[in-house]
This record gives C-alpha cells, structure tokens and sequence, in this order.
C-alpha cells in the first residue's frame, strides 16, 4: 500500500491540510488504498523537536512514496539564526528527498479572466508548465556565508550547476513538452554567467534527443518581460532554481491569484513532494480565510505523479473548476461585493463535486 505522508507547517497550513485531508478522506472512502501519516516541519518543526526539519519527520519522510506539504514560516521564527528558519525545512526536504524537478503548472480558468492583472485576451486559454531545477544553483552552492574581510562583512553565494544536474532537468522539461505542445524554452543569463553558458550548451546537446521538440533559449531578464507581454507563446520554461523562483512567482498572477497553483517535485523513481506554490501567509493564519485550491490540486497531482492515479487527478481539476464556476469565491479571487466563501466551505464544496464526480 502507497504511504502518503502530511506535513501541514506553519500559519494557513493546517487550515488548508485540513481541506486536503478531507479530499483523501472522500477518496479513501472510494476505495483508494492509503496509508496516511503525519509530521512536522519547519517553525512547528522547531516548536516540537528544535529544529525545522526534525529527525522523526525525516524517518517518516524515509518511508514515503508521496509528501504532502501545505507550507511553512512565520513571524514568531523570523529572528532565529539561518539555520533554524522554516525555509530551512523546505530546502532541507527537497535535498533529502532528491526532487530535483519541480513542476509548476500555470493555467489560466476562464471564470477567474477578470482577476488577473493582465487583459483578458493575453491570458485566456493560458497553459504553460514552468520546469524549475530545485535542488541544485545558488540554493545549495558552495562556497556561501558572511565573512569579514578588510574591516567590513562580505555576503557570497555560489551558483553552481554540474553537467549531470542540467542534463536530468532538461530531459524532464523535454519529456512534458511530448506530452503538451512540443515546445521548450530555455532560461539563463548566458550574456553574464558561466554557470547559464554551461546550462545553454548541455540543453541544446540533450535537445538533439528529442528532434520532435522545439527548443528557444531566452535570457531571463527578457522572460521575465515576455511572461507578461505574450505569456501564451510559451509552453514549457525550463529554468534552474533561482530563475524558476522568481518567474513563477510571477507567472503566478497571470491567473489571478498565487492561492491556485499547485506544484510537484519529483525524481526518477515517480517519489514526490506536493506543494502549493504560495507561502504561510500569516496575516490571514485561523481566520478561515485562505484559499484552499493550490492545497487541493496539489493533492491531485500527487495523485497524477506519484500514487498512478491519473484519472482522480482529474477529477479533482474538473471538480474545482465546477467550484468556481458555481461562483464560490474565497477573499484572494473574489471582485468587489462578491460574497466571500471561508476555507472550510470552499473545501466542502471541492469535496461535494468529487462526490459526485466519484459516482459517475
Ligand atoms: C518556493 C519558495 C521557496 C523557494 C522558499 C520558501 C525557500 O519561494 O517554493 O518557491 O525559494 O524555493
Ligand atoms: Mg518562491
């Protein structure tokens, strides 16, 4: 039997696990076959054990074929050395776990045109797939710190991408694009960088691979513009850690709100880690509030790449979709005099729809 373990982290997180929990309490119920653990991580990982990625959670983590994390910081661990910050849990499991490829599906919903910041007819029928290195770059290269030199304190860090590391991302940006619109973008600073001179000649070397797939390379400063300029000309945007950071984030408003995305990060066995692409949001934590959607999808993905169930993947996208086009509207994608739906019933609601959808 599949393990699945559910580390729900700091502010919104419990609220929106809890949302996610009850989609996996519906689907169990419908025969899925699941054994469901639960851990801590990042400042609850550090208010139970001391640290943000706690040595029980690890062991948990060791058993897994799936880890489903809601997301972690928060005020009250802002001033702890670097070493304990929440993010450190983030990065730490994505390094233990090896997910060095994450997925960050961007997809416009048609109900939702009116809340993006772009015109409508730039973002409608929006589809791309952002590929983000996530375990190597700046992220995780030595040398790093803050060290004094000549009377003053000089703050390094080291982008650094092996060959093996760029050609593995590459494959699996090439290999999503087969199954979408056989188009890959490249990212990089190779007008400055070495490290982005070394990435541009291993990715077109893999492309010679895959001759069906079309391949531009584009620096990032250009990306950045052109996300918002024409985002419909991409399909796929293979980037590494740091860039694909960034370009998500902001890709992420192209479809209204950040509450909506999901995101996988997997290796080559199909062992993945799930995650909303958004952040703890503190200033909304218990009230309610948060849009439970980017949890729940990424529920579905997990589904879709790590438990082969394709299909109930599936039928978690139609049954949000169905949500939303109901008109149920949580504060982040509601228009002004919108009657605004809590986290709990914005869950339900997902869930009603699922019940349906399961008894087809
Ligand atoms: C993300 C986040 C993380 C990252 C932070 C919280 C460490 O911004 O998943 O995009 O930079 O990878
Ligand atoms: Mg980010």
């Amino acid at each position: 039997m599949k393990q699945v373990l559910l580390l729900a982290g700091d502010g919104i997180g419990p609220e929106i696990m809890a949302q996610a929990k009850k989609v996996l309490a519906l689907l169990r119920a419908h025969g899925l076959a699941l054994n469901v653990l639960e851990g801590n991580i990042g400042g609850a990982g550090v208010d139970s054990e001391g640290v943000p990625y706690p040595e029980s959670t690890r062991a948990l983590v060791a058993q897994a074929d799936a880890v489903l994390l809601a997301c972690v910081g928060g005020k009250k661990w802002d001033n702890l050395p670097r070493d304990l910050r929440p993010e450190q849990g983030l990065l730490a499991i994505r390094a233990d776990l090896g997910v060095f490829a994450n997925l960050r599906p961007v997809k416009a919903i048609s109900a939702l045109s009116e809340q993006s910041s772009l015109k409508k007819e730039l973002i409608e029928g929006l589809d791309l797939l952002i590929v983000r290195e996530l375990t190597g770059d700046i992220y995780f290269g030595q040398p790093r710190g803050i060290e004094m030199q000549e009377g003053e304190r000089i703050g390094f860090n080291t982008m650094r991408y092996s060959e093996t590391e760029i050609r593995r991302i590459a494959k699996v940006a090439f290999e999503a694009a087969r199954a979408r619109n056989k188009s890959v973008c490249s990212i990089d600073k190779m007008n400055v960088l070495e490290c982005s001179q070394l990435w541009r000649e291993v990715v077109q070397a893999v492309s010679a691979d895959y001759p069906d797939v079309r391949l531009t390379h584009m620096l990032v400063d250009n990306a950045a513009m052109q996300l918002i300029r024409q985002p419909k000309a991409f399909d796929v945007l293979l980037t590494g850690n740091l860039f694909g950071d960034i370009l998500s984030d902001e890709a992420s408003m192209l479809t209204g709100s950040i509450g909506l995305l999901p995101s996988a990060s997997v290796r080559e066995d199909g062992v993945g880690l799930y995650e909303p692409i958004h952040g703890s949001a503190p200033d909304i934590a218990g009230q309610n509030k948060a849009n439970p959607l980017a949890m729940i999808l990424s529920v579905g993905m997990m589904l879709r790449y790590s438990l082969e169930q394709p299909l109930l993947c599936e039928k978690i996208e139609q049954a949000v979709e169905a949500v939303i086009n109901q008109g149920l509207r949580t504060a982040d994608i509601a228009q002004k005099g919108q009657e605004i739906a809590t986290t709990d019933e914005m869950g339900e609601a997902v869930c009603a729809q699922l019940q349906q959808l399961l008894a087809l």
